[in-house]
């Protein structure tokens, strides 16, 4: 079923033709609380309300005209330049390919550069996407971060690389989102069980927190709904002797609300990551393949309401 979900996200034809359907955008609904970044930082507002901060992602990704590369960071501006009016606790986060990436990868990092300016002291993120784009994007991220600071990138604790990229990035300070990965890769670069998978996203937290204890300077968010994962990775904390909670967690609207209500509530700085846009379909076929159960919810939207 993952497999076939994945698939389903990279299809071209899918990708025209099922988001105009109305059950598929009602369903839609339950991980995002519109298209519109009007409606996301109405969201975010609500948040606010709970003392929770947000991360803001447009969706969209692996654009073929590169004027629309500068019109997501056009919106992006926009969406700062709102967050700086509002002083609302709020990051953004952004795909390589939705700023051009597959046409002008020199033009990409100027739309980075651009947009953490305006976002500092606040962190820029850039997310990971498939392994096509790992090397190239950890690079964009070295380049960037020499001159910008406040920016972090997401890895994947599914990819057998992940440690040596953090090792590489160590010297610069880095920000890191540890994510377990959400695309389907090659099982000759990835760990393929969820076991391992755990098994890695935990090893390379726990190697985080030595190097934040061995005097590194770097940032932890642990971009997971693994609420035990994170419960490990806290006990291993507190047994180092860290005091508080060194890293953040982060988790996508709409999925494990009371289990991020839970974590606030016992002391852990939650953060939630907001998407919006009317590009959702890929994105939304990931969650989807993340919890296929999910399909049946989606499937639901068909019947009457009762
Ligand atoms: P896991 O899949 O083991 O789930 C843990 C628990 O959460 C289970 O109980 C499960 O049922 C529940 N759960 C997980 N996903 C769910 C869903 N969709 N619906 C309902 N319940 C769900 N990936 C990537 O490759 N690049 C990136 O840049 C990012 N960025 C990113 C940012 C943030 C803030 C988050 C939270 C996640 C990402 N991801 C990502 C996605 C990530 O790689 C991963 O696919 C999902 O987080 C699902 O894995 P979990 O870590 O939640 O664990």
């Amino acid at each position: 079923m993952r497999r076939l979900l994945l698939w389903m996200a990279g299809n071209g034809w899918l990708r025209r033709n099922l988001p105009r359907l109305w059950f598929t955008r009602r369903a839609v609904r339950r991980f995002m609380p519109g298209e519109t970044a009007e409606e996301a930082i109405a969201a975010a507002e609500k948040f606010r309300q709970q003392g929770t901060p947000v991360l803001f992602t447009l969706l969209g990704e692996n654009l073929t005209r590169i004027e629309d590369a500068d019109a997501h960071a056009q919106e992006y501006l926009e969406v700062i330049a709102e967050i700086n009016e509002r002083g609302l606790d709020a990051e953004i986060s952004v795909k390589p390919t939705q700023l051009g990436y597959d046409l002008d990868q020199t033009r990409t990092l100027g739309h980075l550069e651009r947009l953490a300016d305006a976002a500092a002291p606040r962190t820029v993120w850039i997310d990971m996407e498939s392994s096509a784009y790992t090397e190239g994007t950890v690079a964009l991220y070295e380049a960037l971060k020499r001159s910008r600071p406040n920016s972090g990138l997401c890895l994947q604790s599914y990819l057998k690389r992940t440690h040596s990229d953090i090792e590489r990035l160590l010297p610069l300070a880095p920000r890191i989102r540890m994510v377990k990965g959400a695309y389907a890769e090659p099982a000759e670069i990835c760990y393929r069980s969820r076991r391992e998978v755990d098994a890695n996203y935990l090893a390379l937290c726990v190697w985080m927190l030595d190097q934040l204890r061995n005097g590194h300077e770097l940032f932890l968010g642990l971009g997971t709904h693994d609420v035990d994962l994170v419960r490990q990775v806290a006990d291993y904390a507190r047994s180092a002797g860290f005091e508080g909670i060194p890293f953040d967690v982060e988790m996508l609207y709409g999925i494990r609300a009371d289990q991020q209500q839970r974590l606030k509530e016992e002391g852990f700085p939650v953060r939630v990551l907001i998407a919006y846009g009317r590009a959702w379909y890929p994105w939304y076929m990931r969650r989807l393949a993340e919890r296929p159960a999910n399909v049946i919810f989606a499937i639901r939207q068909l019947l009457p309401p009762w």
